[in-house]
């Protein structure tokens, strides 16, 4: 049975989505099979898929999650899972948005993407779910569909702060809605290796976690081959296969597989 990742953050723009998307890709290179979920309205994992107008896809992950609202069938999964280069993926759209306000009116209805990736689970080695950076609705939906969460921290952006809260909110939804849930890690990305601050913030979540929060080894430096496999929607192994950031995502893949590296 699948693992179903959840990749998030209490910060916006520290790295989530570029993260889910070549995390994915290293995963498949490995041989897993992998589902890519865009569960935030802003649809830039679709974008790096590739998907240029997300409004015109005719099934997204918020037609769905619409169709768990009003208790309607759920439409076969070949007609929302979109296939790129050896990963399947469910895009997204800004109709995610108005299923976020249609979430805080309904009572229990934690469980609505849960229901939607079930099903799906057992087809994946993992099942990524990329987040928006928010503790609202859709995000406490991916908590509660998802065994694990990865947590993006960007050193550069006061990592520390939000990051207490983040936590909270996973022991809770633990406690209330899933049991399975853990934290898998915490990933710092975009680290300056020049700087010093990424050298004293790693230190500072080193010492503030040690023991009970895993640090991934796998640090992401902050390179701007990410933004360009994005600009060109080439996930890092076919846009830059040879590069340290990639090398990192491969490495990240390890960990996260549960392979201790050579
Ligand atoms: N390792 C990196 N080095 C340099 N730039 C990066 C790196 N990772 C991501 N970026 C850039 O930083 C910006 C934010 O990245 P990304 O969209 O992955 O963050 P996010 O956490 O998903 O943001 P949001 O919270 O808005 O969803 C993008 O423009 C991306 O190109
Ligand atoms: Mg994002």
């Amino acid at each position: 049975m699948g693992k179903i990742m959840m990749c998030g953050s209490f910060k916006g723009g520290v790295g989530k989505t570029a993260s889910s998307w070549n995390l994915a890709y290293c995963l498949a290179e490995m041989g897993k099979k992998v589902l890519a979920v865009d569960f935030d309205s802003q649809a830039n994992l679709s974008t790096c898929f590739g998907i240029e107008d997300p409004a015109a896809v005719p099934l997204t992950i918020g037609h769905l999650m619409m169709s768990q609202l009003e208790d309607e069938e759920v439409p076969e999964s070949a007609e929302f899972i979109q296939k790129r280069n050896g990963v399947d993926f469910i895009p997204s759209s800004m109709m995610l948005s108005a299923v976020d306000s249609r979430l805080r009116m309904e009572m229990g209805a934690e469980k609505m993407l849960a229901s939607i990736l079930e099903p799906l689970r057992d087809r994946y080695d993992f099942v990524i779910v990329d987040t928006c950076p928010s503790l609202g609705s859709l995000t406490i939906n991916a908590l509660a569909a998802a065994d694990e969460v990865m947590i993006t921290v960007n050193p550069q952006l006061l990592a520390m702060m939000g990051l207490q809260d983040f936590i909270r909110t996973v022991k809770k939804v633990r406690n209330r809605l899933n049991e399975r849930l853990r934290i898998v890690g915490i990933l710092l990305t975009m680290c300056d290796a020049r700087t010093n601050l990424c050298k004293v913030i790693t230190e500072q979540v080193m010492e503030a976690f040690e023991g009970q929060i895993r640090i991934f080894e796998s640090v992401i430096p902050n390179t701007v081959k990410v933004g360009e496999s994005i600009y060109y929607s080439k996930p890092l192994v076919e846009y830059a296969p040879g590069s340290k950031v990639c090398e990192m995502y491969r490495s990240l893949a390890r960990e996260v597989a549960g392979y201790e590296g050579e």
